[in-house]
């Protein structure tokens, strides 16, 4: 499998404060990788060396095979910042469009790319509307349109979801899926323990610039000395001959409860069914 990013010793100092240091990662072709952290903890620090727009104090880092300065693969590669900024006269299909035209997108093509993307993140209502009048969400929106404009194959989303409604949150956990099928990577930044993160293969943690947690999110989160059994039923003489059997194992502590729907859950299927209505 092909390597995307791989760091070695990577080290950042900026005057007083060591803001990555050491750092040992690999991300390999067709992974969603999560970078946690707390604010501050290095992870746009890392993204923008990534980008080739800060310079390591120390180690090394090679990004699709090269230095992440060599403008070559900057066509392969896709881009959210933290707080995504445009033209306010501009609209969406203007802002596109701008950035189509610095990948070089032939005409015909960045039409059709255009529109596809303005529906994938939902701003077919606002196509025409100045960005001046957008809020954070909608900002967020147009960001990751942008950051898909030239089809790259290793995209970089700074706490993309910071901003967005839940729906928006699971929306782009979706999409993430969606482009990890067409055989994409991805690097996803937060400080939130979200929808999104749920759908990363592999996750690392930082804490004031170390790495101090990386591994598989299933096993991470696996625990081994317990295990779940859900059993939908509204038949009451077959949930209490179920419960029967089960609290009379020996040497086991069970524990039963009734599941609850997530109070995210919950917030989708009452927007689903209002759209329904309408
Ligand atoms: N340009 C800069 N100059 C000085 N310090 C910086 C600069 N950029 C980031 N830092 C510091 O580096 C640390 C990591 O910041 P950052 O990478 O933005 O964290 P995160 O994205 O995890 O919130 C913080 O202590 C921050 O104040
Ligand atoms: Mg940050």
């Amino acid at each position: 499998m092909d390597i995307v990013v791989e760091t070695r010793g990577l080290g950042k100092n900026f005057t007083k404060v060591i803001a990555l240091a050491d750092l040992n990662l690999t991300l390999k072709q067709g992974e969603i990788f999560g970078l946690l952290g707390p604010n501050g903890s290095g992870k746009t620090t890392l993204i923008k060396i990534l980008l080739g727009v800060l310079f390591p104090t120390k180690g090394s880092v090679r990004v699709l095979g090269q230095d992440p300065r060599d403008i070559s693969i900057k066509y392969r590669i896709g881009f959210l910042p933290e707080t995504p900024q445009y033209y306010p006269f501009l609209n969406p299909v203007e802002v596109l469009d701008f950035f189509a035209r610095l990948f070089n997108i032939p005409k015909k093509l960045r039409k059709i790319r255009i529109e596809e993307l303005i529906n994938l993140v939902s701003l077919s209502d606002y196509r025409k509307r100045r960005l001046g009048a957008f809020s954070k969400g909608m900002l967020q929106r147009m960001g990751l349109a942008v950051s898909l404009i030239n089809d790259p194959d290793f995209l970089l989303l700074d706490e993309p979801t910071v901003g967005l409604d839940p729906l928006g949150a699971f929306q782009v956990r979706d999409l993430l899926l969606k482009l990890k099928a067409e055989g994409k990577t991805i690097l996803l930044c937060s400080h939130l323990l979200s929808e999104v993160e749920s759908a990363c293969d592999k996750i690392a943690v930082l804490y004031k610039g170390v790495l101090v947690k990386e591994g598989r999110l299933s096993e991470l989160l696996k625990k081994d000395d317990e295990i779940q059994i859900n059993i939908k039923t509204k038949e009451p003489a077959i949930r209490d001959k179920i419960l029967a059997l089960i609290k009379n194992i020996e040497e086991t502590e069970v524990d039963i409860g009734y599941p609850n729907q997530s109070l995210d859950e919950l917030f989708r299927s009452i927007i689903k069914d209002s759209e329904n209505v309408k």
